[in-house]
């Protein structure tokens, strides 16, 4: 069979240059009456050719067997990158389907391996320090954006212990100051928004979304001095930053653009205003804090430096942006969701009155967990449209895949994307609706999981605390391994309290009453909605 499709693969070859050679014949007769520049198109388009040419030649004739099946493509380094940033989703599953769970594509020139299911996780999300790393990739997006010393700009084992700190900040005592906070913050954001004057409206819930995301996060995490600076300058600082974040910049980070420019104005302005607000704390002597930068202004390292300033305020950058693009995007798909199934909103509304009593007193953290509806509807809304679609890691030494004869070498780029096993039939029944309700046990949609034997799931520490070793689950959305997500408590914490507040005061549905949901848009490093998303909004206590 292989011996065919290659020879049919030849021949087709050998037809497009027969048929190139008709086109280009007659025009060589010609050549002599053109003008120079006309030679130097064509002389382009045959160097163009011959590439094309040699590449397919070279897929064709000399696989090697040791690395995984690459995925065929007609120009070299364009590769499949157009068909992948079109929707990766759809690319996995339909690669998937011709090669299995491993396979190698072109991204921008690169080698990129991507190893799909639960065991393709564990390799590439477990992997060893010595055999993986994400610094090596994210470092030239990210150090530009949240600055020197921090996260993908330092060691591993330093990364390990800033997780740490800003981890052991959030603690239950923490979070119970944060949900009042949270609760607050979204009141007042519809009471205030003009695209929510009157008693019904319709609006492009994103916007609304990302900034109560911000104004949440900021007030919660980074306390009321920093979150007062987004009404007035912080927000379009925050904004400029974020435009560092285009894949572009995995190429043009360095670039003297305006767009960059501009994040190294905002990134100065930032982080000077992270150090005055420290500066201030400190000589006001507060401590009855319970956020993050308190925390970090009170941490030392292993080797018993004090957390220098200018590494919070890097940190506390970093924190937002972390969380603010995955949570923003959860929020937005969870309200175009609820809209498309107002039955669900109404459940919702109904578990709320049933647990907390009629008159809904302000809500707690004690009362979230009253709420598993509303817990479930943040857990499957990650499971169809987790914002993280692809994870990369550098290869630092040729990595044996277990039980195939495949190595892959060190000039290949690994590609962790759990969300595919997360939409995956064998683990997840009618992978493809959206059923919040599959999460209780007795659901015949409940997800079919590794069966549990009873004994306490083992776990390791990377150096920021105890997490669970095996990555080796079909449902990751917030990674697995030393890199881990730290703001997965938190996030819960944000989005549940968000949900629980917009169905205390309104009903949403479709603009046009259908229970369709727009589609996905991933031209940025983080999937989202396409907007416009418009929905339509009622309030209830009209
Ligand atoms: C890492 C998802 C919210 C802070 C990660 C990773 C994922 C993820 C998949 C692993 C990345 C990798 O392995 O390369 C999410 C989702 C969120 C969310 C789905 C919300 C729905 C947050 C929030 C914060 C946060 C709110 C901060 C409070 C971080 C940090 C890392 C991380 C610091 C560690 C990066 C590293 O060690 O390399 N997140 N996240 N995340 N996340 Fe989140």
């Amino acid at each position: 069979t292989l011996l065919k499709s290659r020879t049919k693969r030849i021949l087709e070859i050998v037809v497009a240059m027969g048929l190139l050679q008709d086109v280009t014949g007659p025009l060589s007769q010609q050549l002599s009456h053109l003008s120079t520049a006309s030679q130097v198109g064509v002389i382009a388009g045959g160097a163009l050719f011959l590439a094309v040419f040699l590449n397919v030649l070279q897929q064709v004739l000399f696989r090697n067997s040791e690395e995984p099946p690459v995925i065929f493509h007609w120009f070299p380094l364009i590769g499949s990158t157009v068909t992948y940033g079109m929707d990766p989703p759809r690319f996995f599953r339909e690669n998937r389907a011709k090669h299995g769970d491993i396979f190698t594509f072109i991204l921008l020139g690169k080698k990129t391996t991507v190893y799909l299911g639960p065991a393709g996780n564990e390799f590439i999300l477990n992997g060893k320090l010595k055999d993986v790393s994400a610094e090596d990739i994210y470092t030239v997006l990210t150090t530009p954006v949240f600055g020197k010393d921090v996260v993908y700009d330092c060691p591993n084992s330093k990364l390990m212990e800033q997780k740490k700190f800003m981890k052991v900040a959030l603690t239950t005592s923490a979070f119970q100051s944060y949900v009042p906070i949270i609760a607050d913050e979204v009141s007042n954001y519809f009471k205030k928004c003009p695209d929510f004057k009157g008693k019904s409206g319709v609006s492009n819930i994103p916007k609304n979304m990302a900034e109560i995301t911000i104004f949440t996060a900021s007030h919660s995490l980074q306390g009321s001095e920093i979150r007062n600076k987004f009404d007035e300058s912080l927000a379009d600082l925050y904004h400029d930053l974020d435009m560092g974040f285009s894949a572009i910049n995995f190429t043009l980070h360095w670039a003297p653009l305006p767009w960059n420019n501009r994040r190294d104005h905002a990134q100065r302005t930032i982080s000077k205003v992270y150090m005055d607000t420290i500066k201030e704390r400190r000589a006001a002597g507060k401590s009855d804090q319970q956020d993050i930068m308190w925390h970090l202004m009170n941490s030392t390292y292993k080797n018993g430096v004090k957390v220098p300033d200018h590494e919070i305020a890097h940190m506390m950058i970093a924190l937002l942006m972390a969380g603010q693009h995955s949570s923003s995007s959860t929020s937005s798909w969870i309200m175009l969701r609820l809209a498309a199934r107002p039955d669900i909103m109404e459940a919702l509304y109904r578990e709320q009155v049933e647990a907390l009593g009629a008159d809904l007193p302000p809500l707690t953290l004690e009362d979230l967990a009253k709420l598993p509806l509303n817990q479930a509807i943040i857990k499957e809304t990650l499971r169809l449209n987790a914002p993280i679609h692809s994870i990369l890691r550098a290869v630092k030494s040729p990595m044996p895949v277990p039980g195939t004869k495949y190595v892959i070498p060190t000039s290949h780029v690994l590609l962790s994307a759990a969300g595919v096993s997360a939409s995956d039939p064998a683990f997840f029944p009618q992978p493809d609706e959206w059923e919040p309700t599959r999460w209780n046990k007795d659901s015949p949609l409940a997800p079919r999981l590794a069966t549990t034997t009873g004994e306490e799931e083992e776990k390791i520490d990377y150096g920021y605390g105890l997490v669970s070793k095996g990555a080796n689950s079909p449902y990751l959305p917030f990674g697995a391994g030393r890199h881990r997500c730290i703001g997965e408590q938190f996030a819960n914490v944000q989005l549940q309290t968000i949900t629980a507040m917009v169905v205390r005061m309104f009903n949403l549905r479709n603009v046009d009453g259908s229970d369709k949901v727009i589609g996905t848009d991933y031209a940025s490093l983080f999937s989202r909605p396409l907007e416009p998303a418009n929905i339509h909004w009622e309030k209830r206590d009209w």
